[in-house]
């Protein structure tokens, strides 16, 4: 018996996943184990697959086959709310932000997913109501100022630089309290400053909030100092799995993505 396994069990658990898109075969038999508080990265070519595994993860689609497991419970066929509210947080490769909405709305509307006081609390505005407003307006504030976006609060947040709207778009993720973060590539659009200003931000909110992070990114810099594991990923496949250094140094990943890609 393995008693690692039952004494540390996984928080996430993705076993023989695959997707297929009509006759393409997107994700072929992808395997995650996730443990709580890990960082782990993703990287791979264009069209590898790496965002179709966030969306099969969080609900957008419905794997072919394959289980998806958060802390034991079955995720799949689950609709995107219902998994986010189990403890999914993410952001987006082509960012969801609101058009005409703040900074701070942003984040402080990402609560009302978790509020308690329900429908008759809203109506005859009772005193938990009254609780939960002030604990989403200070919770708010402290996400802004941990994303380093306090001053931008009043500010529509389509207005601002992009590096900026990442953050908030990690801010809004971060309201729910996730167990899992999904970052699919953070660092997109961002100046080199704003990107060694994520690192930090990323080490923060994982010291900070004991969150596990999976990252998709391009700028092998950034995952391979914030990653304790990393995964490659070519045709759907991964092809190599290991540290920083192993994946750095591991001639096929050098063959099929590194060497392709800027390590900067
Ligand atoms: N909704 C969809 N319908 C059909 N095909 C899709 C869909 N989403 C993705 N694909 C295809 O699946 C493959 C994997 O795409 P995916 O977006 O997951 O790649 P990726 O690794 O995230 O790439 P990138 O680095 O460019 O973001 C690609 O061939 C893509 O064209
Ligand atoms: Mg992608």
């Amino acid at each position: 018996m393995n008693t690692s396994a039952v004494h540390n069990p996984p928080l996430l658990q993705v076993i023989e996943m695959t997707h297929f898109f009509g006759g393409l075969r997107a994700v072929h038999d992808y395997n995650l184990t996730l443990m709580p508080g890990q960082i782990r990265g993703l990287i791979g070519p264009n069209g590898a697959g790496k965002t179709t595994i966030f969306n099969l993860i969080t609900g957008i689609h419905t794997p072919t086959r394959g289980r998806i497991e958060l802390e034991g419970r079955n995720l799949v066929g689950l609709r995107p709310h219902q998994i986010a509210a189990s403890g999914l947080g993410r952001t987006f490769q082509n960012m969801l932000l609101w058009r005409h909405m703040t900074v701070l709305e942003h984040v402080r509307l990402a609560h009302y997913a978790q509020l308690k006081y329900g429908l008759a609390g809203a109506f005859f505005g009772s005193r938990l109501r009254y609780a939960e407003e002030q604990r989403v307006a200070d919770n708010s504030m402290r996400l802004l100022e941990t994303f380093d976006v306090a001053r931008f609060a009043d500010q529509i947040v389509t207005n601002l630089p992009y590096g900026v709207q990442r953050r908030v778009e990690m801010a809004r993720a971060m309201a729910t309290e996730p167990k899992v973060l999904f970052l699919d590539e953070p660092t997109a659009g961002m100046t080199p400053e704003e990107l060694v200003q994520m690192i930090g931000i990323i080490r923060k909110i994982h010291e900070e909030f004991k969150v596990a992070i999976l990252l998709i990114e391009h700028r092998l810099k950034f995952v391979m100092e914030l990653c304790e594991r990393i995964q490659t990923l070519v045709f759907g496949e991964v092809i190599a799995e290991g540290t920083p250094e192993e994946i750095k140094n591991n001639p096929d990943v050098i063959e099929a993505y590194l060497g392709k890609e800027e390590v900067a």
